[in-house]
Order: structure tokens, then C-alpha cells, then sequence
């Protein structure tokens, strides 16, 4: 789509493969990569031969493999001067120590010497490599000097023990890759970002909720993240799984969403309620599970509102709200905006293609005080760093 926000477009990223089982991750991880606009070229090592083709790294990447030193004797300077991001995946100990040491004794590890932009690692071993203190000085030794890790997981590792050395998934990967090159203009900002639908049972098992993926509020959550601020994401059930380094807070109804986010209230500076909060809440809710016996009548109360109780208080936040509307009526988001005191609203309309409940894309307006920025249809990652571009925008 055009207008797209992508960090990665146009880049060109270098990465190397060592000998690890992880390896095979890495088609995935190129495919990725490739998918975000970057380009890639690949540096493999003699051992990651042992677990993947070059083939098979050549064909995700659509470029050479590149493996031996001498065959190419400029590629250790070229390669690594024509990439903006360089990225080990899998890192075994072995070329953590070589590089930590200075060693350059292949093609990977003498550009490793050469290369001068963002190094990503993301390291792979048995968890007894991984807690060794030699390795774990090697890995401190590169941190020191500006190399970003990634990684690992705790999990069942090759060697059939559980334990750390389990190289991360591959969207964890790409996330911190984005994050590296991210500039982080929200450094300042506590952000609480609610998501999803919330549930109101009626009885221990039932409730009436909506179609609420929370796609809209995980991809704000990740994208604050990434932009340096402290993000915690109070979410109602979703399918979606949080970024690594959000504060991650699951909630069921609106009372409890209410609870949670007065709860971390305290010294946030920035709420956005993308959660899709249902309206109202059964009357009653019945201690056992509802026989089914004629008809049932359920009636319904309101639910806390959130944004006007977070609203209303003295102390409080920079208020986004999000307005879902059927039928293009912007003059009742705007309406919104005054009414449950917030600085930012939202505009979106549910019953347009591509916008709304359950898919990838939206077409938003963003209004507040001062402005209104009509967005076209966008990747709800897009529309996430539009709206956070304007917060930095109002708040700087
Ligand atoms: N919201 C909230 N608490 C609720 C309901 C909604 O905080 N109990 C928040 C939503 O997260 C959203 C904003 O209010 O950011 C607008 O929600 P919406 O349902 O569109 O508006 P309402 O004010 O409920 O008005 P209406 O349903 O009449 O459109």
C-alpha cells in the first residue's frame, strides 16, 4: 500500500548464518525481511552448512550466499559497507567469542571487524554453553560496545534439555531489528494502551462481547515500544500476543479493564484506549450455568465508562480515544472528543472495506485540538506510528 510507514523498506540488511540447528529459522526470518521491503544478502559459515543449504538461503534471499573468504577476496569490506543492519541469526558461541576476541578468521567474522553500523545477535546454544562465564563475558564484553542482543528463549533445546539457548522466534527478531534503527522520540512517556473486547458474562460460562481482534491496540503497543516509551497493555481476550518488553496486563470485563488502568495510572503520561469496551453488561450474573428452558431475558446495565472516569480526573493523562462509527458520521467523534474530555480522537468507520473489526488495515482520521490528519487505508501498524508521530508532534 502506498503511504506505508515501513521502517525496513529500502534497507539493506546483511546476515549471517553460523552453525547452529536454529539455522533453518533464517529462510523464514529473510522471507520476513524481504516482506518489510528490505533487501538481503547472506553470509553463511562453513558449519551452518551442516543444518542448511545454501540453496535455500539463496532462494529466500533472491541473492548470492556468500560463504568463503578467499573466493570473493573484497566481499569481507563490501558486503559490509553496502549494509545498514547486520544481523547474526543464529549466533553461535563460537562467533560471539571471535568477534568479542577480534578474531577474524572466515568470511563472517572478519566483516564482523569491518562492519560499522547496527550489529543484531541472536544468540543459540545448549544452556550450559549459554550460562558459561567465559561466554557470558564474551557477550557482556559486546553489549559494552553497542552490539543489541536478541534472545534467547527458555524451551526445549536440540539436545532434548530444557533450559536458556533457545534462539528467539523470528518476529522477535525482525522487532528488534525495526527497534535498532527506530528513533526514540517517546523516551519520556509512560503509555498504557488498552486492546480487544472485553467480556460480560451473564452466567459462569457465557457473555456477550464483540468483534474486537485487538489488532489495532497490539500494533500501538509494539510501535510505543519501539519508539522508547515504558508501555503497559491491558487487553481483553485476544489471539494476538504482546511484544517482549510491554508490560503486559490481560483483563476480562470493563470493570476490570477500569480497575487495571486506574491501577497503573499512577506516573503514566499517556492513555490510549483502543480496547473496543463493551457498552453494557448484564444485569445479573448468575452464580451457575443458565438451564435452557423457554425464553431468557437478559437485561442490561451500562458499563463503567473508562475514558470519561480517566477524563474527568485532575492529574491526568494525554487522553487518546478511538471512535468507531458506522456510516462516516465524524461530527459524533469529534462530539466525543469534548464530551469525555480527551486531546486526541481516533475516527474510524467500522462498516467501510478494509477498516474495522478483525482485519489488517484501516483508514482513520485523527483529530484533536488543532488538527484533523485524514490518513487513506493503511497496515494498522501504519496507522499506530501515525497516531504516535502526532503525539510526539503535540507533546514535543
Ligand atoms: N470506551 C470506554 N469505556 C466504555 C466504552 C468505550 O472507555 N465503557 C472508550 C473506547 O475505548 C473508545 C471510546 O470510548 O476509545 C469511544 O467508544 P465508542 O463505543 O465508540 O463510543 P461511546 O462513547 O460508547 O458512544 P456510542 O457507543 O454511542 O458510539
Amino acid at each position: 500500500m502506498k503511504n506505508e510507514r515501513k521502517v525496513l523498506r529500502n534497507k539493506s540488511i546483511l546476515i549471517g548464518v553460523t552453525g547452529g540447528v536454529a539455522a533453518y529459522k533464517a529462510v523464514d526470518l529473510i522471507r520476513r525481511l524481504r516482506e518489510e521491503g528490505s533487501s538481503v544478502t547472506v553470509i553463511m559459515t562453513e558449519a551452518a552448512k551442516n543444518f542448511i543449504t545454501p540453496l535455500s538461503l539463496e532462494v529466500a534471499s533472491q541473492n548470492r550466499v556468500y560463504s568463503d573468504l578467499f573466493s570473493d577476496p573484497l566481499a569481507h569490506i563490501m558486503l559490509p559497507a553496502n549494509a545498514d543492519i547486520m544481523v547474526i541469526a543464529p549466533a553461535t558461541a563460537n562467533i560471539i567469542g571471535k568477534f568479542a576476541r577480534g578474531i577474524a578468521d572466515n568470511l563472517l567474522s572478519t566483516s564482523l571487524l569491518s562492519f560499522r553500523g547496527k550489529l543484531i545477535i541472536a544468540p543459540a546454544m545448549n544452556w550450559r554453553m549459554y550460562e558459561n562465564p567465559i561466554f557470558q563475558e564474551n557477550l557482556r564484553y559486546l553489549l559494552s560496545r553497542g552490539v543489541i542482543q536478541v534472545g534467547p528463549e527458555k524451551g526445549a533445546l536440540a539436545c532434548g534439555e530444557e533450559g536458556m539457548g533457545r534462539m528467539s522466534g523470528v518476529s522477535e527478531i525482525v522487532e528488534s531489528i525495526k527497534s535498532s534503527i527506530t528513533k526514540k522520540d517517546l523516551v519520556k512517556e509512560k503509555v498504557i494502551v488498552t486492546a480487544g473486547p472485553t467480556r460480560e458474562y451473564f452466567d459462569p460460562v457465557r457473555f456477550i462481547s464483540n468483534r474486537s481482534s485487538g489488532r489495532m491496540g497490539y500494533a500501538i503497543a509494539s510501535a510505543a515500544l519501539r519508539r522508547g516509551a515504558q508501555v503497559t497493555l491491558i487487553s481483553g481476550h485476544s489471539s494476538l500476543n504482546p511484544t517482549k518488553g510491554v508490560n503486559f496486563i490481560p483483563v476480562e470485563t470493563a470493570a476490570d479493564m477500569l480497575d487495571a488502568v486506574n491501577k497503573e495510572l499512577n506516573l503514566s503520561t499517556v492513555l490510549i484506549m483502543s480496547a473496543a469496551v463493551s457498552d453494557f453488561m448484564p444485569a445479573e450474573k448468575h452464580k451457575n450455568k443458565i438451564e435452557k428452558s423457554g425464553e431468557l431475558l437478559l437485561r442490561l446495565n451500562k458499563t463503567p465508562d473508562i475514558l470519561s472516569e480517566i477524563g474527568k480526573k485532575k492529574n491526568r493523562p494525554f487522553i487518546i480515544g478511538f471512535a468507531a462509527e458506522t456510516g462516516g458520521r465524524i461530527e459524533r467523534a469529534e462530539k466525543k472528543l469534548k464530551e469525555k474530555n480527551m486531546d486526541m480522537i481516533i475516527f474510524n468507520d467500522v462498516t467501510e472495506a478494509g477498516s474495522g473489526f478483525d482485519v489488517d488495515t484501516n483508514r482513520v482520521v485523527i483529530i484533536d485540538k488543532e488538527k484533523k490528519i485524514e490518513l487513506p487505508l493503511l497496515s494498522k501498524n501504519s496507522v499506530a506510528d501515525a497516531i504516535l508521530e502526532r503525539l510526539v508532534e503535540i507533546r514535543a
